[in-house]
């Protein structure tokens, strides 16, 4: 813009647009129409409402791009890297990033090059156990939102020797599919429906806008990439992509609650009551750490985490392979984010299985199949 705005001033002072103005008043001045679909009074493509969601959203906020420019890092965590990834199809494992930014507009679009808002990249990814993750538009998310590692490289009885370890902050795609997290031998696993149909897609569920006045935020839907937020102080849930796509045609929320209002096929967590999914999940997950320090994971011999939930550095001390498993899928089910909504089924399969491994008193009659 810089640029051409430069370009313009030094053809003015040369005189060269003076007679433009001479010959009447209709085009003083002539903004290339190659660049008026997005650059604008009125626009083809909505570009200052997206960025205007955009700028709510975690891809900008976070601020992990500085920190993550290198290593292989970079691939998921800076524009630079992985528009080198789209490209090449690899980074460079020892360069540096020295300027990085992070993820925006022209990591998922190209819109430059190409004139429009196509996705840089849409092919199917092979996650890395080497199931492949096929669903339209949200290949694009697959390649960032997947687990690094796989459990049978990892679970085994060990040292757990930093706090991070794990299948890496985002698995939404490998617990989507219902698969890659510790699955305990002699136990069948299964996966929700959002496990395998088509339409149950990151884009669909996260992306899609409510269509009334008062329901747009932009702070949920769109290029937030957030499903639940603050809207008029109260915790909102854009269900839009739910419903609009047909599969659930009611579908609420908890009033005032940041809850799916989904009641679960049982009472998991064992507390005495059948609550919705989200709240039997949590129930589950507290059973391993939680707050009032009586997780079991809190309370085994040289515990990795303390009474209020810290990792404890415990460099040297090797852990059993159930205690490593469990927090395998802790942090799985924790880290992936939605309580149990990608993938109910699975999830509590997962969580049921690791608790009972560690107390063996625990009921899990309500195990779904
Ligand atoms: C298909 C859409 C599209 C077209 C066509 C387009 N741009 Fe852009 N442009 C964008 C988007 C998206 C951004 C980033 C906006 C943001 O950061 O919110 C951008 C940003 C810019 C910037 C700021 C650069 C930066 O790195 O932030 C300049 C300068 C620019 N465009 C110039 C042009 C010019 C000149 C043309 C025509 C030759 C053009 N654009 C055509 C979509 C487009
Ligand atoms: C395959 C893609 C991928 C690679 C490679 C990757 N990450 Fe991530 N990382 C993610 C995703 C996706 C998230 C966000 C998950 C979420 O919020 O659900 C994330 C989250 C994180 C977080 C938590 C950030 C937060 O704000 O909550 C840290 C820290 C992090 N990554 C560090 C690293 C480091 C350091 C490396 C390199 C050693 C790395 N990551 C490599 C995909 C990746
Ligand atoms: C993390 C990836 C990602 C980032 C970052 C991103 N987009 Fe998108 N964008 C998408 C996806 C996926 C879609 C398709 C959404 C759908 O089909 O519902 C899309 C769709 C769009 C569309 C609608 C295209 C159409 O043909 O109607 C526009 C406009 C757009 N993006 C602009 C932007 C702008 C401007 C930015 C930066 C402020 C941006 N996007 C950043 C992933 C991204
Ligand atoms: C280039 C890699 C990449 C792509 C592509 C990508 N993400 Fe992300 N996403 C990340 C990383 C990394 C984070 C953590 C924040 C950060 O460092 O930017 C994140 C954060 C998020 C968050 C916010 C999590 C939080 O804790 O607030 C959501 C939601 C999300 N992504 C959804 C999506 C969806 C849906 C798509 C596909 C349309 C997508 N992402 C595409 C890498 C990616
Ligand atoms: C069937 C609908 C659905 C699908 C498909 C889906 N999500 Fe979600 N996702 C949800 C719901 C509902 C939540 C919980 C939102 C809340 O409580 O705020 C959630 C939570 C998350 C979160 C954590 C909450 C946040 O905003 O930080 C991330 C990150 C995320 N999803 C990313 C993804 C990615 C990436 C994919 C594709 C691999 C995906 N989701 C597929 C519905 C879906």
């Amino acid at each position: 813009m810089f640029v051409v705005l430069r370009l313009c001033s030094w053809l003015v002072a040369a005189g060269l647009l003076i007679p433009l103005y001479a010959q009447g008043q209709s085009k003083p001045f002539a903004f290339p129409e190659a660049c008026t679909a997005c650059h604008g009074s009125v626009t083809k493509y909505p570009v200052r409402g997206v960025r205007s969601q955009y700028q709510t959203s975690g891809h900008r906020n976070l601020p992990d791009a500085s920190y993550s420019n290198a290593d292989g890092c970079q691939q998921c965590h800076t524009n630079e890297g992985f528009i080198e990834y789209a490209t090449t199809g690899k980074v460079d494992l020892k360069a540096l990033v020295s300027n990085p930014s992070e993820i925006g507009c022209f990591t998922c679009h190209a819109p430059h090059e190409r004139g429009d808002f196509s996705l840089r990249k849409a092919n199917a990814v092979k996650l890395a156990n080497g199931v492949v993750f096929d669903r339209g538009k949200a290949n694009l998310c697959a390649n960032c939102h997947q687990a690094r590692v796989m459990p049978k490289d990892e679970v085994r009885a060990r040292p757990i020797v930093a706090a991070p370890w794990g299948a890496h902050h985002g698995p939404q795609s490998d617990m989507l599919l219902g698969t890659n997290a510790y699955e305990f031998p002699g136990k069948t696993y299964s996966k929700s429906a959002h496990g395998f149909l088509a339409e149950a897609n990151c884009v669909t569920c996260h992306m899609t806008q409510p269509r009334q006045r008062y329901g747009l935020a932009p702070n949920i839907g769109g290029h937030s990439w957030r499903i639940g937020g603050e809207v008029h102080e109260r915790p909102t849930l854009n269900l839009a992509g739910c419903t609009s796509s047909g599969c659930h045609k009611e579908l609420k929320q908890v009033p005032n609650k940041d809850l799916v209002d989904v009641k679960a096929g049982g009472d998991y967590d064992a507390d005495g009551k059948i609550e919705t999914v989200q709240e039997e999940v949590a129930g589950l997950l507290e059973r391993l750490i939680n707050k009032q320090g009586t997780g079991l994971l809190q309370k085994a011999r040289n515990p990795l985490y303390d009474v209020k939930g810290e990792f404890v550095l415990n460099n040297k001390t090797e852990q059993p392979i159930e205690i490593v498993a469990a927090l395998y899928n802790y942090k799985f089910v924790l880290e992936d984010g939605s309580k149990g909504v990608h993938n109910t089924k699975y999830a509590v399969q997962l969580l049921m299985d690791s608790i009972k491994a560690l107390d063996p008193k625990f009921d899990d009659s309500k195990r779904p199949q």
